[in-house]
């Protein structure tokens, strides 16, 4: 079954998030030139120059709000695929070109409706504060990774629960890997081993296996990568 979008487009807006919020409707893309007031997962600001894709989506969520910021991002790595880039995921929302994040997913839950945040770096500046960490994918045309992003989202929110965390997987650049995992109350480090059977990611650690629900991944030590 196909989808149709009704996009909305913006010069300049605070945050594609927001004017999704305000006009929420099921199928409703919102899409900027420029956000000055961007964001990103826990609080973080979200750079938003011209030259990026900015997007926000209003979709039904899957019962589980959580495996639609997964299956966001396998639907983010399939689109940039059809258009000759190879992306993995980092756990849970990023989405990583040859070692750095290309971009981010954001999603936020408005009583039966959620809005889907992407944003990916293209043709915009990269703050010198993070050309180490951040990269930019200049020969990729905005409107063709939106359309292509747009179709897979539509048949990825629709599988299982099963097959999303399997597709996830598959496309993960994060099982097996150490990690620090910073949490409200919390910091500590392992070997991310798996997803559970919903979507959260299990870390073998020290003090046993933990559940990541909220919080922030960091890779550490590359050397004690160990090969699941
Ligand atoms: C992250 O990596 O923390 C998530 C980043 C999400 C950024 C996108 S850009 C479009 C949408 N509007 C926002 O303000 N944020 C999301």
């Amino acid at each position: 079954m196909t989808c149709s979008f009704r996009i909305l487009y913006f010069e300049r807006v605070s945050s594609t998030q927001d004017v999704a919020k305000k006009n929420l409707k099921e199928n409703l893309v919102v899409v900027a030139e420029e956000m000055y007031a961007g964001r990103g997962r826990r609080g973080h600001k979200w750079h938003a120059p011209r030259g990026g894709l900015w997007m926000s989506a209003v979709v039904k969520p899957p019962e589980k709000m959580h495996l639609l910021t997964l299956a966001a991002g396998v639907a983010v790595v399939k689109a940039l695929s059809e258009l000759n880039i190879s992306a993995g995921l980092k756990y849970p929302n990023d989405i990583f070109v040859n070692g750095k994040k290309a971009g981010g997913i954001l999603t936020e839950l408005y009583g039966e409706l959620a809005v889907v945040g992407i944003g990916i770096n293209l043709q915009n500046q990269i703050p010198d504060e993070l050309r180490d960490i951040a990269i930019s994918l200049p020969d990729i045309k905005r409107d063709a990774l939106l359309g292509s992003i747009l179709k897979n989202l539509c048949g990825e929110i629709k599988k299982s629960p099963a097959e999303i965390i399997r597709e996830w997987k598959q496309h993960s650049i994060t099982l097996g890997r150490w990690v620090r995992v910073s949490e409200v109350r919390e910091v500590y480090e392992g070997i991310a081993m798996d997803l559970d059977e919903d979507g959260f990611l299990l870390v073998k650690t020290d003090a046993g296996i933990k559940r990541v629900v909220a919080g922030d991944v960091a890779f550490i030590n590359p050397e004690k990568d160990y090969i699941l």
